[in-house]
């Protein structure tokens, strides 16, 4: 181990997004050695990507929003799977992670009194979404790293960690290497913090950067960590669609929450034809009612496209397979019709949706001031990961935590837009108060150097083995396929369990997989290595997707169509069983409390 570069901390976190930064700046407060460890370079997370802004109940915008509507829309949305408690921590402290977030030095849009502007989003009752233009995320972490870089903590970049390290049953630190030379790298710690993003990356068509390869969460598993809710892969309606270099990049729920509408080739908004009996009363009869809400009209109700993303993405697929669709199989969202009815007129467009503007005009050759946009599904986020408890983010392996992304229990069935942003900040800082008083109280771990042995062994199994006739991109690219085909929007039985037996042979291929060259920047070698998380969220996902046999939230059953009120009483926990092999079983649902089903009822 002696030949291994080592850094011991008292509270290590790996992965620097909105949730990692968080939850470092809140365990160093305390006092504690801090070490954080990224992927990728410090400000390049994939939390820049979440755009259209950060949903939090301040009422700047419409004063009968507050934390209990917040609360109803989140369960609501999430088709109450959500664990209650955190959907009820979440809406109360959002507001003062904002508010904190201003007073580190983030810009907000503001409103004519000068108070934090608020948009529209899919699924909340009122604007709620605290923004700047189309760049949020951008702006949450340039303001937590200006602030974090000043708390003391060490960061660490450009690594990638293969292995948690235990004592016994507690978590005792990780494993890993540099991605610049390959040098093996030890981090001892008793306390330790997964918030490493989600795993669009299993997906070929995904909104998500290349570090979203589900490593937490598959680390957590590994080191004995349950999974939740993993059938819930939320599929954002509007990615780009054309041209094929760019399919998947985000277009902004921003655009439909400033009015931008959704038609198909005949030109009709499709979005009318099919209102969730869940939402029936919150949606608007016609166009110029929609209009009307989206400019501020109390009386008036929202527009269907700003139902939950779950249903918009499954009606544009309808539209595509009823042949509707448009020229490069999505539909149309045009934002250019408002430049008429607003003041500023395209400057108004440009102003709200700067990030929209340039990336279709030099991605794709289009001024969106003048011309409908193409869209259709794109992989954008994992409702499920490693269970937590609610108020620590604690897993059941004693020191682990996880936060954000990787972590599962907040959104249920399906995620509010918007409610990604808060949530990092939200349960990061109470993840990093929580595993610094973990560590104060248990004190340092042990790590064996055998375990450090064999975790550097694995890292280096593709190097050693015989020539293979697949590389690890090969791999990769038919993982992707294959899920997109197999585990997408739109499930049956039968696809999954080609799905399921695909992923085992894959497995079987990829234990094969031999890397060449040598260690330094070797994108063979991190692509091989990247391969088991991706195997092992893949068949987590399958798994609990065949298991779920009904449509609920983000998770559509073509065999099993409908929701089923048996199944609306559990979630599915996945782990690992004494054989190695993966395991899922139902977990009934905590019951919401009188108190907060009285506010669920009284909320519609
Ligand atoms: O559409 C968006 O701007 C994405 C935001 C989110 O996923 O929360």
């Amino acid at each position: 181990m002696a030949a291994y570069e080592t850094h011991e901390y008292d509270v290590l976190v790996i992965g620097a997004g909105g949730a990692g930064l968080r939850a470092a700046i809140e365990a160093s407060a305390t006092g504690v050695r801090v070490g954080l460890v990224c992927k990728s370079l410090l400000g390049k997370a994939h939390t820049v990507m979440a755009e259209g802004g950060m949903a939090a109940a301040l009422a700047n915008v419409d004063e009968r929003d507050g934390w209990q509507v917040h609360f109803a829309d989140t369960m609501r949305g999430g088709q109450y799977l959500n664990q209650w408690r955190m959907a009820e921590i979440h809406a109360k402290e959002a507001p003062a992670r904002v508010n904190e977030l201003e007073a580190w030095g983030a810009l907000f849009d503001r409103t004519q009194d000068g108070r934090i502007l608020q948009r529209n989003f899919g699924g909340h009752a009122y604007p709620r979404l605290a923004h700047v233009g189309d760049r949020t995320g951008l702006e949450m972490i340039r303001t937590l790293q200006d602030h974090g870089i000043h708390q003391g903590m060490t960061v660490h970049m450009e690594i990638t960690v293969t292995t948690l390290l235990k004592d016994g049953e507690r978590v005792a630190g990780a494993f890993g290497y540099d991605r610049e030379r390959g040098r093996f790298r030890v981090f001892k710690a008793p306390a330790v913090i997964v918030a490493t993003g989600g795993l669009g990356k299993a997906y070929k068509i995904t909104s998500n950067s290349w570090e979203c390869t589900g490593d937490g969460i598959s680390l957590a598993y590994h080191a004995g960590a349950q999974l939740k809710d993993m059938e819930f892969v939320q599929f954002h309606p509007t990615g780009m669609v054309w041209p094929p270099s760019v399919s998947g990049i985000l277009v902004t729920e921003g655009v439909r929450g400033e009015g931008g509408v959704l038609t198909n080739s005949e030109g009709r908004r499709f979005m009318f034809d099919n209102i969730p009996e869940l939402y029936k009363e919150l949606v608007a009869d016609d166009a110029e009612e929609g209009w009307r809400y989206v400019v501020g009209d109390r009386e008036a109700r929202r527009p269907p496209e700003l139902l939950t993303r779950d249903h918009v993405a499954r009606m544009i697929l309808a539209e595509v397979k009823a042949g509707r669709g448009s020229p490069h199989g999505g539909a149309f969202l045009d934002i250019s019709w408002i430049k008429d009815r607003v003041p500023g007129g395209a400057e108004h467009i440009k102003r709200k949706l700067p990030s929209m503007y340039h990336q279709f005009k030099q991605l794709a050759d289009l001024d969106i001031t003048e011309e409908p946009m193409e869209v259709g599904p794109t992989t954008h986020y994992a409702m499920g990961g490693v269970k937590v408890e609610s108020d620590s983010q604690m897993t059941n392996v004693p020191g682990l935590y996880a936060v954000g992304e990787c972590a599962t229990g907040l959104h249920g069935a399906n995620r509010l837009g918007g409610n990604s942003l808060s949530d990092l900040v939200v349960f990061g800082k109470r993840a990093g108060e929580h595993a610094a008083e973990h560590a104060r109280e248990v004190g340092p771990a042990v790590v064996r150097e055998d375990d450090v042995e064999a975790a550097a062994a694995e890292a280096l199994l593709p190097f050693d083995r015989e020539d293979a006739r697949e590389g690890p991109f090969q791999l990769q690219q038919a993982l992707q396929q294959l899920m997109q085909d197999n585990v997408g929007i739109i499930r049956d039985e039968a696809d999954l369990d080609r799905g399921l037996e695909a992923l085992a042979e894959l497995g079987r291929r990829a234990g094969a997989v031999k890397v060449h060259g040598n260690r330094e920047w070797n994108s063979g070698w991190h692509t091989a290595l990247d391969l088991v998380p991706l195997l092992t969220v893949s068949e987590a996902i399958a798994l609990a997707a065949k298991e779920r046999q009904e449509s609920r939230g983000a998770h559509t059953r073509d065999d099993y169509q409908g929701k089923d009120p048996e199944w609306g009483k559990v979630n599915l926990v996945v782990e690992k069983a004494a054989d190695g092999s993966m395991q899922v079983r139902r977990e009934p649902i905590e019951p919401v409390p009188e108190r907060l089903a009285k506010i669920i009822e009284e909320q519609g």
